[in-house]
């Protein structure tokens, strides 16, 4: 798996005098590292870096950005192609196991994970215990959390790899079980069963929106637009969410409870989170009167908290490649629908504003991943605080496969260190002295 060339380039690091010299590798797409592994050892000395801006936590052959260049590759694959012409079970084939599958392998992966799509139905007494407000990364991630509960075999991530993969396959197949049921609990409708006729995305859909009384016609426009947009955020190399999967699973800690701590990271509104936020500043906005400029000002003030919101990257600095994909896929969806929606031109108009603003081109600010990505979802049908389950369901795969890789590689538990600069140590006062 690993192209990673152990190049005779080294670092020369000069410290009170000493050189020390430090390995420099360099990945299979031509990025560069500074192997700092021993560098406490030989010199007493840690690297700081809040944030880990500028830290490689891992050799990873999964999924390779290039944030100056707009490009992202799912194993060596274009995001554009695969958003094109592949699914989103068949990327998430390529992510876990590292290869396209053939027609028999994705025949027999889709008719597996058909046999897992239930839950056990004690599931159903969990969800008795929220309240319909509760929002549903919080349910999903303590049901994830939750299923070992149900699957004691699952705890031991050292089992036969055979084991794993079952783990793998319930984990995929039960997603969209459980994300349908946590939205049926918050409307007060019946759980709606998955039907194994159906293909993922489609027994994705019904079982969110059939009820009793009228089963949901399956749009293979709406079929279409869910398999991109999943497909667009099924990995992303060390994100937030990725590498707090891979820190839990490095203390050996179970797929489930991995997943569930990853789904809790991406919670956050800076994080996936943000496609919740952007809905509701783009409606903001439009409440406001639509005053694009105005609110372009709030973002730039640093006075003000207002930030706008699915702008900006930590690794993209030139465009987002899945924005530019989603922001296309938004005109021809919503046409197709026979949808007009205020807030895309409100959304278009923030883009356009922005980036002829010295604030944001300055500091490589555009959109993302998350900027278009609910105006699509809303137009689905999909309700604003699903948005960000959505992008856990399309990040699983993703998850997994970083999960997998960590523990095939027998990665050391992660414990980064810090610089103390708390007080000194001092004598224990008693009480009536202090
Ligand atoms: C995702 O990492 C991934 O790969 C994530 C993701 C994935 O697929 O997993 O791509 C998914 O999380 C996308 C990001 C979704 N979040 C948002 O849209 C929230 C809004 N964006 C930001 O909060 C911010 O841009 C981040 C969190 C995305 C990135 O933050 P960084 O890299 O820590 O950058 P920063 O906060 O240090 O910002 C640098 C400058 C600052 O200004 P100065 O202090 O230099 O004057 O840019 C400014 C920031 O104030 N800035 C913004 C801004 N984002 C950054 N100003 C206004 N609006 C914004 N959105």
């Amino acid at each position: 798996m690993s192209k990673i060339a152990e190049l005779n380039e080294v670092a020369e690091l000069k410290l009170n005098g000493q050189v020390y010299h430090l390995p420099v590798i360099s990945g299979s797409e031509g990025e560069k590292a500074i192997d700092i592994s021993k560098l406490r050892d030989q010199t007493g000395y840690i690297t700081l870096d809040t944030g880990y801006k500028n830290t490689g936590a891992t050799k990873s052959a999964i999924t390779f950005l290039d944030g100056e260049n707009g490009i992202l590759h799912y194993r060596g694959y274009a995001i554009e192609d695969l958003a094109a012409k592949s699914t989103f079970i068949e990327v998430a084939y390529l992510l876990i196991y590292g290869e396209l599958p053939n027609v028999s392998q994705l025949e027999s992966f889709q008719r597996e994970l058909t046999y897992h799509t239930l839950v056990h139905e004690d599931i159903k007494k969990f969800l008795d215990g929220y309240p319909s407000t509760a929002h549903p990364m919080g349910i999903v991630s303590s049901m994830f959390s939750s299923m070992p509960s149900f699957y004691p075999e699952s705890l031991n991530p050292h089992r036969s790899s055979e084991k794993v993969n079952l783990t793998i396959l319930r984990c995929i197949a039960k997603m969209p079980t459980l994300i349908a049921w946590a939205y049926k609990k918050s409307v007060g409708h019946p759980y709606v069963y998955p039907d194994n006729s159906r293909d993922y995305i489609s027994n994705f859909l019904n079982m969110m929106f059939s009820t009793p009384a009228e089963e949901y016609t399956i749009d293979p426009i709406v079929v279409e637009a869910l398999n991109v947009l999943l497909i667009l955020h099924a990995d992303h190399e060390q994100n937030c969410s990725t590498s707090t999967v891979r820190i839990v699973g490095s203390s050996q800690a179970n797929l489930y409870s991995s997943i569930a701590a990853g789904i809790s990271a991406l919670w956050g509104p800076l994080h996936g989170g943000a496609n919740q936020e952007v809905i509701e500043m783009l409606e903001l906005i439009k409440l406001d009167g639509g005053d694009t400029e105005k609110w372009i000002a709030k973002a730039k003030d640093k006075n003000d908290p207002f930030r706008l919101m699915g702008f900006g990257h930590r690794v993209y600095k030139n465009f987002d490649p899945r924005a530019r994909i989603i922001k296309a896929a938004c005109d021809s969806v919503l046409n197709k629908l026979g949808i007009q929606d205020p807030v895309l031109e409100i959304a278009k108009r923030l883009e356009e504003t922005a980036l002829s603003d010295s604030y944001f081109v300055e500091r490589k600010l555009y959109p993302n991943v998350d900027f278009y990505s609910g105006i699509i979802y809303r137009a689905l049908g999909i309700p604003t605080e699903m948005f960000t389950v959505m992008f856990a369901l399309g990040r699983l795969p993703g998850w997994i496969s970083q999960w997998k890789e960590m523990r095939e590689q027998g990665e050391p538990i992660g414990r980064p260190r810090q610089i103390y600069v708390g007080n000194n140590i001092r004598p224990y006062p008693e009480l009536n002295k202090r």
